[in-house]
């Protein structure tokens, strides 16, 4: 059985590690395949396992630069609002990440779990890729920005319209030690009732 202590020590020393914090070298796979087994416990209404990944290393980290610098560019010159630094961050931003693992929501229809909560298992999923990557002393953290809204992004890692993408988890070694987070009092948060 896991202590007590042990994983009030994790989940509260659990940090987002951004990219300006990574060091630059590569996270061994196996690590990141420990990340997705772990993802693969989270909890889920009727067993759908809803949570999809799809990780970008090595020369895949350009495939999915050019993929999404591509996308953007279609989109945002369609409706007016494409901005060139936007294009170069995409574009250039992902090599410095080790690892970047796609995070899709998969529909079930024939389950008939509501959406929320098929959103909700992945959300899980992630937060226990983020505990892992803690107790393996590696850098993570989940991005929501870039094409992560965009309709038009789905394809490009195999989610179809009823499908969600979430956002991209980038990985990396930690480059110092990383400070302590910060949060208000969970008793302005909770109501007891007895
Ligand atoms: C749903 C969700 C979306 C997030 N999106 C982004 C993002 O797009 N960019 C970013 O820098 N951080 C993003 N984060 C990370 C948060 O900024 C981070 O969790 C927050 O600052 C608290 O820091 P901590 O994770 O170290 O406790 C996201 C976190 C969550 C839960």
């Amino acid at each position: 059985m896991t202590e007590p202590n042990s994983i009030n020590e994790l989940i509260r020393n659990r940090r987002s590690v951004y990219q300006n914090q990574f060091s630059g070298e590569k996270v061994d796979d196996r690590v990141v395949k420990q990340l997705l087994e772990n993802a693969n416990w989270a909890p889920t209404h009727k067993i759908t396992e809803p949570w999809r990944f799809m990780v970008f290393t090595g020369n895949g980290i350009q495939q999915l630069a050019q993929a999404q610098a591509d996308v953007y560019k279609k989109v945002t010159t369609a409706d007016g609002t494409f901005k060139e630094e936007r294009f170069q961050n995409l574009l250039t931003k992902p090599a410095l990440s080790s690892h970047i693992i796609a995070v899709g929501m998969k529909r079930d229809e024939k389950k008939s779990v509501p959406e929320i909560e098929e959103i909700g298992a992945v959300f899980c999923a992630i937060e226990n890729i983020y505990l892992t990557a803690t107790a393996y002393g590696i850098g993570c953290y989940l991005s929501t920005g870039g094409i992560t809204y965009f309709e038009e992004a789905k394809e490009i890692f195999g989610l179809e319209p009823a499908d969600k993408l979430l956002g991209f988890i980038h990985v990396g070694m930690v480059k110092s030690q990383i400070p302590p987070g910060k949060r208000s009092s969970i008793d302005d948060k909770v109501i007891w009732v007895k």
